[in-house]
């Protein structure tokens, strides 16, 4: 045909359109992702495009500067107000008129890429289940006898082809003043779960301009992390994070089941001090960002199946014995107040990840979402180090998960000088093998404890206690320099040949900094310290182990390690423990919070959501707690770093 040729990029998407077609028409028809609140009412300007003139000998087109409309007057006042980027035009008023290429800026595109982290190439897609959208709703009329909500949901379908919208009593309460305040021009908030159900959350009077936000959640066992994130970019506004208020019922995840078992009550004991937990947690993280809580609309939780029975208020007693059946294990969208999550919009809606069995939750979804083994050419052990370790293991072909109980040694709990990850704790630690000297590096500060400037650097802060990723490095740097053997005896000072091993009872502790002189901490390291570790490591390994045997490899191609509390587990340290099985060093990568992170793309991208519940269903669940080989793992896995197996890679 005759008509002009229309080009978006970056997509190369084209067709050609009728002379006096809206740009935000021609990019719809194609299916070119431009944004838009208010539907192309010139309102919003979600719809900005950048038009390219010249020729394009690629795409066979030259583009004239009159290729689209001069500006309207829409444009014009919305360029008044707000100021229009130089080349910059609303997509929904600028009309076609000749061949023409037109770019669509990131900022306009609803699905945009949000790059996850500098050194990944993976990417946040952002697809939130929550979204302003911008209608107009026909009057009132004595012959024609609707109710308001029904001329609402009547213009969402013609609007934005939305139907069946569903609503709380809530919402009628506010509709009727928002419509007629805004002269019957009203901004919609609406869920639209990956299931489809439509439903609206919230209505403003007129055309809204505010944010809303979502709060991605990591519920652990020992500790709470939260994320905040922004709706419409991804981006983490604040992040915060506290220690489970359930500790004080139980450690571990088997005592906290045993105490709801023995104490009538004793589960909504515990469900009710996480809830109120979660919300002080989101009420400070809201007040850190200077967030209005009532525009959180979303939150996602990724926690292990005990903790999810809990948060849920589910008696967890099933999850104590086999074969361990979870009340439910498909993935859960709830409103926010079914949680008694006030501190958040009261029609915000929950998303809980699928767990995967029994023993293994939403947490392992969320770093399987994260990590993606089910795309991976080479072998991957992904360990998700924690109070239990989530571990996965495979390949493209099939990829297998199983929980194992490491307890809280790794988090900082049950460790004389641990701490959770926060300014002041010890985080890196090299003790040289000659002088049995240590040096180390604190959260919050740059520099090595022997640089000058460091006191100075750490006076604000202090220097606290162990974080848990310190911790590994320690006790690692003290079997290579000799100051632990590999039974996990601390030596004494004429064994060692240090003084900063001191005598403690009938064994030894590792002296690691001594600030009693100026009033502040004794940090040491000691021999319950030592076996704390030892326990959670051959736990970890052990479980890493029965994978492998169920696979029927004895090597791993690669190795992923994430754990939620300190920066980073050092790869080094943690294969020189004997925390996982030998592979190149080059090839074991760290990857933080890989649940938070799994937790954030649920968040931002409802495709997501279904693509874990399918990648879930196919995973193969080994259950640790009833398999005999993984006793004898544990009992050989206890040595530093084993027992039997060998580690080539630590000695080349
Ligand atoms: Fe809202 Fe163009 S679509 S201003």
């Amino acid at each position: 045909s005759n008509d002009p040729l229309v080009i978006f990029m970056p997509s190369g998407k084209r067709g050609r359109f009728p002379v006096g077609t809206p740009v935000l028409t021609a990019a719809r028809q194609l299916g070119v992702d431009l944004d838009s609140v208010c539907g192309g009412r010139g309102i919003c300007s979600k719809c900005q495009v950048e038009p390219s003139f010249g020729e394009f000998p690629k795409h066979g087109v030259t583009v004239s500067p009159d290729a689209l409309s001069p500006r309207n007057e829409v444009e014009d006042r919305y360029d008044r107000i707000r100021g229009l980027k130089q080349g910059r035009r609303l997509g929904c008023q600028a009309r076609i008129q000749g061949d023409i290429v037109i770019d669509v800026p990131p900022e306009s595109q609803v699905h945009r890429q949000v790059i996850r982290k500098a050194a990944d190439s993976r990417t946040i897609v952002m697809d939130p289940a929550t979204r302003p959208y911008y209608v107009e709703v026909a009057q009132p009329d004595m012959h024609e006898p609707s109710g308001d909500f029904q001329r609402l949901a009547a213009a969402l379908k013609e609007q934005w082809d939305i139907s069946g919208v569903t609503a709380d009593t809530a919402l009628l309460h506010r509709l009727q003043p928002a419509l007629r305040k805004g002269e019957w021009k009203a901004t919609v908030i609406l869920h639209r779960d990956h299931h489809g159900t439509p439903r609206i959350l919230d209505i403003h009077p007129g055309f809204w301009e505010g944010r809303l936000y979502g709060l991605a959640i990591d519920l652990g066992s020992t500790t709470i992390a939260a994320h905040l994130c922004d709706l419409r970019n991804g981006k983490v506004l604040a992040s915060s994070g506290l220690m489970n208020p359930q500790i004080r019922f139980g450690e571990d995840l088997m005592s906290r089941v045993s105490y709801a078992m023995m104490n009538p009550g004793g589960d909504a004991e515990m469900t009710r001090a996480v809830r109120t937990a979660i919300n002080g947690l989101a009420e400070s993280i809201a007040t850190e960002a200077g967030v209005d809580p009532r525009n959180i609309v979303e939150t996602v939780f990724v926690c292990n199946p005990v903790m999810h029975h809990l948060l849920l208020g589910i008696d967890p007693v099933e999850l104590g014995q086999a074969p361990f059946a979870l009340a439910t294990s498909e993935s859960l969208t709830i409103p926010a107040r079914d949680l008694d999550l006030h501190a958040v919009h009261p029609q915000a809606q929950v998303y809980i990840l699928p767990c995967i069995a029994g023993h293994v939750g939403a947490d392992c979804a969320a770093v399987a979402l994260a990590e993606e083994p089910y795309k991976s050419d080479d072998i991957v052990l992904i360990v998700d180090v924690g109070t239990n370790a989530e571990i996965l293991l495979g390949n493209r072909e099939r990829v297998l998960a199983c929980s194992s109980p490491t307890g809280p040694a790794f988090e900082g709990a049950q460790i004389s000088s641990g701490q959770r990850a926060a300014p002041g704790a010890i985080e890196r630690v090299e003790i040289d093998p000659v002088t049995k000297e240590p040096r180390f590096k604190v959260i919050g500060c740059d520099l090595w404890s022997d640089d000058p400037g460091f006191a100075a650097a750490t006076a604000q802060t202090g220097i606290t206690g162990i974080c848990g990723s310190g911790i590994i490095e320690v006790v690692a740097e003290m079997r290579m320099a000799g100051i632990v053997d590999a039974g996990g005896l601390i030596g004494s000072a004429e064994q060692t040949g240090t003084a900063r091993c001191i005598p403690q009872g009938r064994t030894h502790a590792y002296v690691l900094h001594d600030a009693t002189a100026e009033g502040g901490p004794l940090i040491m390291v000691t021999q319950g310290d030592i076996r704390a570790i030892q326990l959670a490591k051959s736990a970890l390994y052990a479980g890493a182990r029965l994978l492998m045997d169920e696979l029927g490899i004895d090597r791993v191609d690669r190795i992923v390690l994430a754990g939620a509390f300190g920066a980073h587990i050092s790869p080094k340290h943690a294969m020189v423990l004997g925390m996982i099985p030998d592979c190149p060093l080059d090839r074991v990568s760290s990857a933080g919070n890989a649940a938070g992170t799994g937790a954030r793309i649920a968040l931002c991208d409802i495709s997501a959501r279904a693509r874990i519940e399918e990648e879930v269903r196919r995973i193969l669940k080994v259950e640790t707690a009833i398999e005999p080989r993984f006793q004898e793992h544990f009992v050989a896995a206890n040595a530093i770093p084993h027992a039997t197996d060998p580690f080539p890679e630590l000695t080349k």
